[in-house]
């Protein structure tokens, strides 16, 4: 489970756009009120032979639930399943096509209630109540809450979904695939939405939490969208206050910054920014740039990266729960630039980079300075990615891609070679011999 019990509550106001009921509930049997509607026109155990005060039979109980109707909650059957497009951690992700206008295309993201005794599952009310408060361009669209209807075969146990427009790729399928070039132009477009979607996230106080290229939609008319709120939560500063308390085990290692590594539960939007300089890097790496197999193994890369955690260029590191219990490399020089030299050849790009890649969570850019930053305002300007897209009439997702090659960034002395992305097979070999391997 992603939260801690500790987590504060999300204190949003329910929007009545989107209501979502666990379970539909057998009227009671005296007298009371109702939740629910028996569909109008149906065969709902209220009718008929059945007053409101008698007890229910068995069959009248579950008549009455296979006939709820869930008011806000269409059924699931209204849309076709097309293809399985993702199999995430909290469920399966399905493109689907509505059955009447036969036209709209949805995604249909399954919520997982295998393990769930108490009803509704905590992490999906939260994603969903994000969801509902957050409305941007470059924010993936939640168009509706559906269910499948409760009957006998699948032992009046309800699916839910959770339906948004439909975005042909995933960033992590579009970078395993080399027949993918992004322009410098068209880099710059990617990291402005992406940067304005964190923007406008932070703005709302909340928080993403699991920043990585899978979670990173685009359009075939190449408009970037922020997808995956399973993870987030709101936050607030605590000035004045006790410190926040929220948990430290978010966001994938690969994408997880310094802080949160070192058990900080006081952070705050630099988390994500993190996460977008190691995505704004894969954009010319096509390989995630840290892949550590443990999360002293990912401090370690860090380090390799970003040089030495130390109090001199991180106050009060040293004060982090974690700081004398991992084990830091010394002597580490801050390397940024310079390894990525030869993959970013932009210089505006390789500042940018380094602005975001800082360690001390404090002095990392925020997507407002990094929007401003020259690498946006200086020729080529962001571009339209639309053209390049029209070239792949394929859907490219992460789930249908094959798994990208670890470690694309090579040791420093290895660096010349050019690699080929098309060898994008990770060999056991390769994985075995550790993350020093994949330190470039
Ligand atoms: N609106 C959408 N349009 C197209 N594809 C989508 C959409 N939403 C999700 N997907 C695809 O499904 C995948 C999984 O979705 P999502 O990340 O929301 O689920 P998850 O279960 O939380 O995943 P994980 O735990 O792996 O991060 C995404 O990486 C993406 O490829
Ligand atoms: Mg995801």
């Amino acid at each position: 489970m992603p939260f801690n019990s500790d987590e504060p509550k999300p204190s949003f106001q329910p929007s009545n756009k989107v209501k979502v009921m666990s379970k539909p509930m057998p009227p009671p049997s005296r007298g009371g009120s109702y939740m629910g509607q028996p569909r109008s026109g149906g065969t709902s155990g209220m009718e008929g032979s059945m007053s409101v005060n008698s007890i229910m039979t068995t069959k009248e109980k579950q008549k009455y639930i296979e006939d709820y109707n869930f008011q806000y909650c269409d059924e699931a059957s209204k849309y076709e399943k097309i293809a399985k497009i993702g199999q995430g951690t909290f469920g399966e992700v399905f493109k689907a096509k509505d059955r009447k206008t036969q036209k709209k295309i949805v995604a249909m993201k399954k919520v997982l209630m295998d393990n769930e005794k108490e009803g509704f599952p905590i992490t999906a009310l939260r994603e969903i109540k994000i969801l509902q408060l957050l409305k941007h361009e470059n924010v993936v669209n939640l168009l509706e809450i559906c269910r499948t209807k409760a009957t006998l075969s699948n032992r009046y146990k309800t699916t839910f979904y959770l339906v948004f427009d439909f975005c042909e790729h995933d960033l992590a399928g579009l970078l395993s695939n080399i027949n993918v070039k992004f322009s410098l132009g068209e880099i710059k477009k990617v990291m402005q939405q992406l940067l304005n979607g964190l923007y406008y996230i932070h703005s709302n106080k909340i928080l993403h939490r699991d920043m990585k290229a899978a979670n990173v939609l685009i359009t075939k008319t190449g408009i970037l969208k922020l997808a995956d709120f399973g993870l987030a939560r709101p936050f607030s500063f605590s000035k004045n206050s006790a410190p926040n308390r929220y948990t430290n085990r978010v966001v994938t290692l690969w994408y997880r910054p310094p802080e949160l590594l070192l058990g900080d539960r006081n952070y705050g939007p630099p988390v994500d920014l993190w996460g977008a300089g190691c995505i704004m890097a894969e954009m010319w790496t096509r390989s995630p740039i840290m892949q550590g197999n443990t999360e002293q193994q990912q401090l370690t890369l860090i380090s390799q990266l970003c040089g030495s955690i130390t109090p001199e260029v991180w106050p009060g590191v040293d004060s982090l729960e974690l700081y004398t219990k991992m084990e830091l490399p010394r002597d580490q020089k801050r390397k940024v630039k310079e390894r990525l030299k030869p993959y970013v050849k932009d210089p505006f790009a390789c500042d940018l980079l380094d602005k975001l890649l800082v360690l001390d969570p404090s002095k990392r850019a925020d997507s407002d300075s990094a929007l401003n930053h020259d690498f946006f305002w200086t020729d080529p300007m962001p571009c339209d990615l639309s053209k390049m897209l029209a070239q792949h009439t394929q859907s490219m997702f992460e789930y249908l891609a094959p798994p990208r090659r670890p470690g694309h960034m090579r040791p420093h002395h290895q660096q010349a070679a050019v690699i080929n992305p098309t060898a994008a097979r990770a060999t056991t070999s390769s994985v075995e011999s550790g993350y020093q391997d994949r330190v470039f």
